[in-house]
């Protein structure tokens, strides 16, 4: 076989033949890089022409238990991972640089040590005196934790394998390199190659791996995203910059639910957790605002309350804006045509706002009817009861479906002290304490929320 060239995205990790400017894959730009040429190597034969090793099959029955967990006694972190860390288990834990994965990992192994789980922290990004000095800030300093720069993964490896620690943490996956690839650190092979290196070593020798990754906007250096279909579990902590919230959500998780947020506040003194995410997200509101809807989310396993904020204002412009953060634009703009089409109520020549209060992204259709509300009550201006809680999902028709854990819903709404749901008809389940008005479509939801048609 010839020499071959390659190129990689850097932002997905998709190969591609030739040089382009943009990812096909992902649409990135200017991503594409390229790699290490492969080679088949003298004397190597085609996979057909030797044969292999039978491989020892196995049927599905199995007499194991669970993979037994290892608690970091930060509720939240526990949550996200599943129940747990997971010995042997490799986990990714990705976000924007300076959005507090350092200082996450620092007081999680500040906490796994000191519950008798021996931890190695590797930073090949700070020096020791000054994660030392971070630990000191966040009166970590007395926890049993063993820390080491180095970037060379060979020195890295050889010290995990006489150490054995019970866990690793590697920060970051971007600033490792691997004498076996020819390329510089924060490529898109080296990563890779990294990455591989100590997934097989968590494997073979027990220790569990955690992994920090950037999130790069540049393409020379490869992002996170390169290396998430090695790992078991994929961690992303995000947040808004200007806010003190942070949410580390399971993107991926061989060992427990997906979808699953953990939610911290950066605080002076490092991230501390919050129990009760409702209770913070919904912590500014005051008077009842047009504009304003509170919707009873499910994210992973918990409900959490958040607020939509929806601002309507005449257009100064030939095209009208439509500025949406924390929630989809495709979606918005299918609601602002189900609005226009089903309920005779334009937003032509009006701009449209909307916003998820506290940094959160909610993903669920379920936030639909929330969203309508809070742009029907931005263009009306009349506000919604400042008690109620609103969801349910809306189809193109019009008509209003009930969405999953309705129950769980609307528990959460009674627990912090709101009196009335507005939900599609049909939803199943009650809640002592609650108005609940259900409506069949959204025309009926117009009629009654805002009493026109
Ligand atoms: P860091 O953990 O270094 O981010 P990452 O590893 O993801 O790049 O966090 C950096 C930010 O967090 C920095 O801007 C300062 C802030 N911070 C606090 O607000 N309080 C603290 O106690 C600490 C340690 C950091
Ligand atoms: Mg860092």
């Amino acid at each position: 076989m010839a020499k071959m060239t390659s190129f990689s995205c850097s932002a997905c990790g998709a190969t591609h033949s030739k040089w382009s400017g943009r990812c096909e894959a992902c649409g990135a730009w200017n991503t594409i890089v390229e790699e290490a040429p492969l080679s088949a190597g003298p004397g190597k034969k085609a996979l057909g022409a030797k044969r292999g090793q039978a491989m020892v099959l196995s049927d599905l029955s199995t007499d194991e238990a669970p993979p037994p967990r290892v608690s970091a006694g930060m509720v939240e972190l526990d949550r996200v991972l599943g129940g747990g860390l997971v010995p042997a288990s490799a986990t990714l834990v990705g976000g924007d640089p300076g959005i507090g994965k350092s200082t996450l990992l620092l007081q999680a192994a500040a906490r796994f040590a000191k519950a008798g789980t021996s931890t190695l922290y590797v930073s090949g990004e700070e020096a020791s005196a000054q994660v030392r000095m971070r630990a000191q800030r966040l009166g970590l300093a007395d926890a049993p934790v063993k820390l080491a720069t180095e970037t060379n993964l060979r020195n890295i490896l050889t010290t995990l394998d006489e150490e054995r620690p019970d866990l690793a943490i590697i920060d970051s996956i971007q600033t490792m390199w691997s004498d076996t690839v020819d390329s510089a650190p924060g490529s898109v092979s080296q990563v890779r190659a990294a990455a591989h290196e100590l997934v097989t070593f968590a494997k073979r020798r027990g220790t569990a791996v955690m992994i920090v990754g950037h999130v790069t906007k540049e393409g020379q250096i490869a992002g996170p995203r390169v290396v998430e279909h090695m790992v078991d579990t994929v961690l992303y902590f995000e947040g808004e910059r200007g806010h003190q919230f942070r949410i580390l959500r399971a993107v991926k998780n061989r060992f427990g639910p997906s979808d699953e947020i953990g939610v911290f506040e950066m605080t002076g003194a490092g991230l501390a957790e919050v129990t009760n995410p409702s209770a913070l997200f919904l912590s500014d509101r005051d008077a009842p605002a047009p504009g304003s809807v509170v919707f009873s989310g499910i994210e992973g396993t918990r409900p959490v309350l958040v607020e939509f904020q929806a601002l309507v204002a005449p257009t100064p412009h030939s095209q009208p804006r439509r500025t949406v953060v924390g929630w989809d634009s495709g979606r918005l703009a299918m609601i602002l045509a189900v609005l226009e089409a089903r309920c005779g109520i334009p937003f032509t020549g009006l701009d449209v706002y909307l916003n998820v209060a506290g940094g959160l992204r909610v993903s669920e259709p379920a936030a639909d009817l929330a969203v309508a509300s809070a742009l029907l009550s931005a263009r009306e201006d009349v506000a919604l009861p400042k008690q109620m809680v609103v969801f349910g999902e809306i189809s193109l028709s019009g008509a209003l479906r009930p969405v999953g854990q309705t129950e769980n819903r609307l528990k959460e709404a009674q627990k912090l002290g709101f009196n009335a749901a507005a939900l599609p008809a049909g939803s199943k389940g009650a809640a002592s304490g609650l108005e609940i008005r259900k409506m069949a479509d959204l025309t009926a939801f117009v009629g009654e929320m805002f009493g026109a048609g």
